[in-house]
């Protein structure tokens, strides 16, 4: 009887923490993957994958794990780049220009600070972008525990490192495939 109460006590306590929340499937690149990691972004030889292409390697996640393709083939972070870099996908400084997005089927919605509602838009199906320390670093977000404000991603920079601490966000990008 005792175990079966403690039991109860563990179940319910998962239950209410979070513990126990699903992570979504997401496809998971890295910068630095031998593949891609010293092509150049926006044709900078000053800016490579490997080295700047967090957002590209995020944003690829998400055209890969719904089922967008470019030119027939499928999304990775040399195929987007190579996009952008030949469609004006670059603003100056090699900053992505996001309504080009929309011809391959991706829209973002809107940047928000507020992590309630990015969270909420995560519960719709939409897919989320974590801009981490001011764009040091992005993340895709694939899980979260609301409650201790840890933030589960798939980390192109630091696979590893999966857990983001609410303060370490700066904004979140809000993603929805068209
Ligand atoms: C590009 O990466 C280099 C090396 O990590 C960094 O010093 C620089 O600030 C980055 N530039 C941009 C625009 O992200
Ligand atoms: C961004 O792309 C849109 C759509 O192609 C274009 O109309 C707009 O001028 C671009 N903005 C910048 C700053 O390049």
């Amino acid at each position: 009887m005792g175990s079966f109460k403690n039991t109860m006590i563990v179940f319910f306590m998962l239950m209410t923490c979070g513990l126990g929340q699903q992570i979504r499937a997401i496809t998971a690149y890295q910068n630095c993957d031998q593949k891609w990691h010293s092509e150049q972004i926006n044709g900078d030889s000053q800016k490579t994958i490997c080295q700047n292409g967090s957002l590209v390697s995020c944003i690829s996640m998400i055209l890969q794990t719904s089922g967008k393709t470019i030119n027939n083939r499928a999304v990775n972070p040399a195929i987007l780049n190579k996009y952008l870099t030949n469609n004006n996908g670059y603003k100056q400084g090699s900053e992505i220009n996001f309504s080009v997005l929309d011809k391959v089927g991706l829209h973002i919605v809107k940047t928000v600070s507020d992590l309630r509602t990015a969270i909420e838009y995560y519960n719709n199906k939409y897919y989320i972008v974590l801009n981490i320390n001011y764009g040091k670093n992005y993340g895709v977000l694939i899980g979260y525990n609301e409650k201790d404000a840890i933030y589960l991603i798939n980390n192109p920079i630091n696979p590893s490192e999966t857990k983001v601490a609410a303060k370490d966000i700066t904004v979140a990008l809000i993603f929805k495939p068209l």
